[in-house]
């Protein structure tokens, strides 16, 4: 199949990036069959990330495997926050990490003192390993995944957690709804429940004057500025209009 079939095939899927698509698919495939095989999945609907095996985010190759969320361009904006916000040498937390991309591409711009990620899906965490050898990533509901030692001493706590409300998954689209779990979607009935959990636990783990960010929506922000004010935190909301991003930020007393 040549290249300009691939993008007629992508298009009449519906992909809206049929070309970037068509040359990354005949890019990764080896052979006739193998690029066959890749178009017959992406025209089912597989994410193209999942196919490639790879998401780029923040300038880096992420790897990314079936199982895992792919993530999002617009989380980046999280990222550079964080970056300007850190102190030197900050002790780095990537909580509810997936495939680790938020740690990774902190790490490629601030080189951590130490890097710790943690995620309670068993596939989300084999992937973190491959895309964070140097860290130590751990498995586990949220902070129960965490070695106590860290208790006190988290400069940077990177927290893209779950934040889509129960009633709006179904309006996802099928790439997301059908190919990611839903454990990495599903927020409850606002959609703030993990953030709730979070801002809650988040004081035990800061280090003075560290910081907690949480992506939400652009909606959530106020609510969720009030629950890391009630977590005792001094929180700040954040927006990228350019990515269409909104992290809110919750800062521990010096
Ligand atoms: C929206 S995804 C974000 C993944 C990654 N931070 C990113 O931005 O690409 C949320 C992640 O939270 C994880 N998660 C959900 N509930 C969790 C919990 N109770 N404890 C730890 N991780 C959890 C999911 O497995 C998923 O990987």
């Amino acid at each position: 199949m040549d290249t300009p079939t691939v993008v007629s095939r992508l298009r009449a899927a519906g992909c809206v990036f049929a070309e970037d698509e068509a040359d990354l698919l005949v890019a990764a495939a080896t052979t006739p069959a193998e690029l066959d095989a890749l178009v017959e999945r992406r025209v089912a609907g597989l994410p193209l990330e999942h196919l490639l095996g790879w998401a780029e985010f923040h300038g880096l190759r992420v790897t990314v495997r079936p199982g895992v969320f792919v993530p999002r361009h617009r989380t980046g904006f999280l990222v550079d926050v964080a970056v300007s916000l850190a102190p030197p040498d900050p002790v780095v937390l990537d909580l509810c990490c997936g495939s680790g991309a938020l740690g990774a591409a902190f790490a490629a711009a601030r080189p951590p003192r130490e890097l710790h990620a943690a995620d309670v899906e068993p596939a989300a965490v084999e992937c973190a390993r491959l895309n964070l050898p140097d860290a130590h990533v751990h498995r586990g509901d949220l902070y129960d995944a965490l070695p106590s030692a860290l208790r006190g001493r988290v400069d940077v706590l990177l927290a893209n957690v779950p934040y889509v409300p129960s009633d709006a998954v179904a309006t996802m689209p099928p790439e997301a709804r059908l190919h990611e779990p839903l454990v990495a979607l599903d927020g409850g009935a606002d959609g703030l429940d993990l953030a709730r959990r979070v801002a809650a636990g988040a004081p035990g783990w800061l280090a003075p004057g560290g910081t907690l960010l949480i992506e939400s929506s652009e909606r959530q922000a106020p609510v969720l500025a009030e629950i890391l004010a009630e977590a005792g935190l001094s929180p700040r909301v954040h927006s990228c209009d350019e990515v269409g991003a909104t992290v809110v930020t919750g800062t521990a007393k010096p």
